[in-house]
């Protein structure tokens, strides 16, 4: 699945011969004259010269947006078919053009296709194939639409079953977490507030807390998915068409719910992939919090959990280093993320009803939050199932830091004492324990008396780690057997997808 997230990226098909993306040098070459004229044929009748070879090159998408082909021939055969079916379009020509659309898309997806910058962009390069190969009943298929709306419900489309395949990784990755949660349902580790040992915490809780980010994340897409899911296509430029359409008809042979409701706001609204691109910022965010954690606790400072070795590189000068690099480049990641939903929410926010060339721009910020979201996906749902973790090196963490000096505090509550007051006295006895050098656990009764007189043997019971983490017994809590009931809650939500 990831894989077909980098493979998106690369593009596909041949590059057009002026340039390839992420070639540097290709980008700033002089295009052919061949290619100038081309664009004379898109829109010849109205201009005196052709357009300028930089300009032409300026304006075009299809370095990039040839990633919509697949979705723009599906709303080529859907406008076609509906066409037909209200006798725009005879049946012949229908089936010419649904064969020849078969056969561009072939082309495309072997490789063989030439793609022109000169014919600026997808929808303009396939369809100028589509006539090149089946005639002039081609030039017909672009009746009663516009590539305004054709753009939309490519676009659409497109991040529909992007949405599909990140949701696969999202519940892969969650499903991972949550099975490493039950298997250390009572592994001890100290839970930290501003860094700094707090109260010990079991592993299994901390990592549904994980779970519980990333199941606010699901929620967030499934809601962008449904939302996003309707028909500009019949919006055509911006005021609809003077052709007998049935908007339902495509709509449905796209599996879209319904049909927009406005034509004008059809073609504008990028709102979905803004929606999508603040979803998977977020979403993007939470896996960098989680990758920072595994940075500190792979380190040897920490120690808390070991990654595979083929989640890791080594340095080129340094023989004994081992580096996290997988969570490093997710956290890194994660810039672009903001970066992406930062861009489209600057590029609408002063467009004028309806669409803009502006919009052109949409594209790159909403493909690289797509891959990157998916790699770094895929690349947690691999590597976190695959991690181990060092129970004693945790329990040792856990016991270093006082973590159960609240546990006292509630103790001496328990006795009557007044919280305020418990505190003070915990706070007498863990600076005492600073100055000794050793832990609440190690101290004799006689000398924990010394602080308050109500403390007895039994004091050592919560003064445990496994105490202290067994007494937060409430829903939402630490203890082992809360978190056996979380993890099997989690699960059932997971099936229920
Ligand atoms: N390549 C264009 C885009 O991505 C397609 C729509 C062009 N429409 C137009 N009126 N120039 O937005």
């Amino acid at each position: 699945m990831g894989r077909h997230f980098t493979a998106l990226k690369q593009g596909s098909g041949k590059m057009s011969k002026v340039e390839s993306p992420g070639n540097d040098s290709g980008r700033w070459q002089i295009m052919s004259d061949r290619e100038t004229e081309n664009s004379q044929e898109l829109w010849g009748g109205r201009f005196s010269e052709p357009t300028d070879a930089f300009v032409q090159r300026f304006t075009a998408s299809e370095a990039f947006d040839r990633q919509l082909a697949v979705y723009d021939i599906a709303g080529s055969r859907a406008h076609a078919e509906m066409l037909m079916s209200t006798g725009v379009l005879t049946a012949d020509e229908n089936a010419a053009i649904q064969q020849g659309l078969t056969d561009v898309l072939a082309e495309i997806e072997q490789g063989a296709f030439e793609w022109s910058v000169a014919r600026e962009d997808v929808h303009m390069n396939i369809e100028a194939r589509l006539t090149e190969l089946i005639g002039d009943v081609g030039k017909k298929l672009h009746t009663g639409r516009s590539r305004n709306d054709q753009v939309a419900t490519d676009l659409r489309l497109y991040l529909r079953a992007a949405l599909d395949a990140i949701n696969v990784e999202l519940t892969r990755l969650q499903t991972g977490i949550v099975t490493l949660a039950d298997q250390h349902a009572s592994t001890v580790m100290p839970g930290f507030t501003h860094l700094q040992v707090a109260q010990p915490v079991t592993f299994g809780h901390h990592l549904l807390a994980w779970n519980e980010m990333l199941e606010r994340d699901y929620g967030r897409l499934t809601d962008c998915r449904a939302r996003l899911n309707v028909s500009p296509l019949g919006a055509a430029a911006l005021a609809g068409t003077t052709f007998p359409i049935d908007r339902d008809a495509t709509a449905a042979m796209l599996g879209f719910d319904a049909p927009t409701r406005n034509s004008l706001d059809s073609v504008a609204d990028r709102d979905f992939a803004i929606e999508f691109c603040a979803a998977a910022a977020l979403l993007m965010n939470h896996l960098s919090r989680i990758s920072e954690e595994l940075v500190l606790w792979t380190s040897a400072q920490f120690g808390f959990i070991t990654l595979p070795d083929r989640f890791c590189t080594g340095s080129s000068i340094m023989p004994q280093k081992k580096n996290p690099d997988v969570p490093e480049l997710v956290r890194g990641k994660s810039g672009r993320a903001t970066g992406n939903l930062v861009a489209l929410l600057t590029l609408m926010k002063s467009q004028p009803l309806a669409y803009n060339k502006d919009n052109q721009e949409d594209k790159e910020a909403l493909f690289d939050t797509v891959i990157t979201l998916g790699d770094c996906l895929r690349a947690f749902a691999d590597m976190i199932p695959a991690m181990e973790a060092n129970e004693t090196t945790m329990r040792q963490a856990a016991l270093a830091g006082f973590s159960t000096a609240t546990d006292l505090a509630d103790y001496l509550v328990r006795a009557g004492v007044a919280f305020r007051d418990a505190h003070e006295v915990v706070g007498k006895a863990v600076a005492h324990c600073v100055n000794a050098d050793c832990d609440l656990a190690d101290l004799s009764l006689e000398t924990l008396q010394s602080f308050h007189g109500d403390i007895k043997e039994d004091v050592f019971e919560v003064l445990t780690l496994d105490g202290s983490v067994a007494a937060r017994d409430h829903f939402g809590g630490t203890a082992p057997n809360q978190v056996k009931a979380a993890v099997k809650a989690a699960q059932d939500l997971l099936a229920s997808r």
